[in-house]
């Protein structure tokens, strides 16, 4: 247990509201804008839908008061935070490095889709596509991915920003960059919104988002719902944990991961209900992939009055909301060195950053052919038609796949076990009941990460490798010889 009180040479939020905003700001992010309408579309909607909110409740939130306990509670980072809650040369230490680890894999790529929100804002600035036909438009996505110099151009550019911002600190940097953006991103959202529910598309968009429907859904959409309830809230890698541990003691746990959660999936659901609406009214295709907002939006505003001054000021937004999720990652790999290794701020921000802008390179190279090595392809043929990606390597769809569906969940099935049953339950139950109040929502909250959330990730797990498939076929029949 940590006697350390709180850290002051480490920084610390300036106020409850400032915390909040920095987690949220965490949490909201491209996962929700760009990534949950395009696997929304790709799984079939409504029942997609359903899944991910029982997933966020039941599974989301519990980890993420768990993330938040171990941080508030040590002032450390994860590596440190665990090893203060278990004790030197622990096994659960692992889980800390594995954070580490998801925070380069993420940013590196995560980088590269900010970019395009970047390069979209510039271009819908400087020549909008006013006038120009929807094919035309959606061709535009395909040559801006295969265009390497643009890719890494935007790449580099976005993680300086990042890295400039986290290499300022928690309060000025981190807080201060949240409480600008986030306010203005709520804003731009609701504008989006009102002009959405005009649209002819809006009816037919929210029976698709939902009213439950079970084609394109399957057993694996239960595993990318579940993914990405850890990704959009950013939990299995550390990021609330290293939050957390900027976090007075006086601040409630419960009540804070309850807004943060809140308003994660309010937002994830809003950029449904601006984005279907536009797909439906101009006749797109909801299925169409990561493309999806660079194409629907684009199109939807070249069509409309004010459009010219709405699209870049979408994509803005989509880059306001990847920048302050790109912070708290560079901010996990960066508070491990400056922690742990005892390395100034500047030079961890540095060194980390510089670090993650390198391993983005491949992804940013993703959509040139020059990734494509018909070698190494045909070497690799099973996994790469297991992951639905026969035509090629792409490090982006790779990075992505292994972290949200593999990393993440991981990470928070251990940071679950950890805290329900490592964590010594005094301090625990301290850290969630002041005199005897708020008994119901720690016992609740226990059961859930004890048993509930270990038995979804791991059926999940099973799911995916295909063994609960081979377990069914094998139960068919045997019931049917017997
Ligand atoms: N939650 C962020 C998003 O939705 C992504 C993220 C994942 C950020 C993990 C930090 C840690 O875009």
């Amino acid at each position: 247990m940590s006697d350390q009180p709180t850290n002051s040479s480490r920084g610390q939020w300036g106020s409850r509201a400032g915390f909040i905003l920095a987690a949220a700001g965490s949490a909201v992010g491209l996962g929700n804008i760009w990534k949950f309408p395009y696997i929304t579309g790709e799984n079939g909607g409504g029942l997609f839908v359903l899944v991910y909110l029982v997933a966020i409740l039941l599974v989301g939130l519990p980890i993420m008061m768990a993330e938040i306990f171990v941080g508030r509670t040590t002032q450390k980072s994860p590596v440190g935070a665990i090893r203060d809650l278990s004790k030197r040369g622990s096994p659960w230490i692992m889980t800390g490095w594995l954070g580490v680890l998801a925070a380069f894999v993420i940013l590196s790529y995560y980088s590269v889709v900010a970019g395009w929100a970047m390069h979209y804002t510039w271009i819908t600035m400087t020549e909008p596509f006013t006038g120009q036909s929807a094919d035309e438009i959606s061709s535009v996505f395909g040559a801006v991915f295969g265009n390497t110099t643009i890719n890494t151009g935007w790449h580099v550019a976005f993680m300086v920003i990042t890295i400039g911002i986290v290499s300022m600190g928690i309060h000025r940097g981190i807080e201060l960059c949240a409480k600008i953006l986030m306010p203005t991103l709520f804003l731009i959202l609701i504008a989006l919104l009102i002009y959405a529910m005009t649209t002819d598309g809006f009816g037919r968009a929210a029976e698709f988002l939902f009213a439950p429907n079970t084609e394109n859904f399957s057993g694996k959409s239960v595993l990318e719902a579940l993914g990405h309830a850890f990704f959009t809230l950013s939990l299995g890698m550390g990021a609330m944990i290293t939050y957390g541990s900027y976090l007075s003691k006086k601040e409630s746990i419960v009540s804070t991961s309850i807004i943060v959660s809140i308003l994660d999936t309010a937002v994830a659901l809003m950029a449904c209900l601006i984005l279907f609406p536009i797909i439906f009214s101009a006749n797109l295709e909801p299925g169409a992939g990561p493309g999806l907002v660079f194409v629907s939006i684009p199109i939807a505003f070249s069509q409309m009055s004010g459009g010219a001054i709405l699209a870049p000021l979408f994509f803005l937004l989509l880059t306001f909301a990847a920048l302050t999720s790109a912070i708290s990652l560079l901010e996990v790999a960066a508070s491990y060195f400056i922690d742990e290794l005892k390395w100034p701020r500047l030079v961890a921000v540095l060194v980390t950053g510089f670090a993650i802008t390198l391993i983005g390179i491949p992804s940013a190279l993703s959509g040139g052919t020059a990734m494509f090595g018909s070698g190494f392809q045909e070497l690799n043929a099973p996994l790469l038609a297991y992951l639905g990606h026969e035509n090629g390597l792409n490090w982006f769809d790779l990075f992505d796949y292994i972290a949200s569906n593999w990393l993440l969940p991981l990470g928070g099935l251990a940071i679950a076990l950890f805290a329900s049953w490592r964590v010594g339950g005094a301090a625990r139950q301290a850290a969630f009941c002041g005199e005897g109040k708020g008994m119901t929502i720690y016992f609740v909250w226990l059961i859930l990460l004890r048993f509930l959330v270990p038995i979804a990730v791991i059926l999940v797990f099973l799911n995916a490798v295909g063994f609960l498939d081979w377990f069914f076929a094998l139960f068919a029949t045997a019931v049917e010889g017997g």
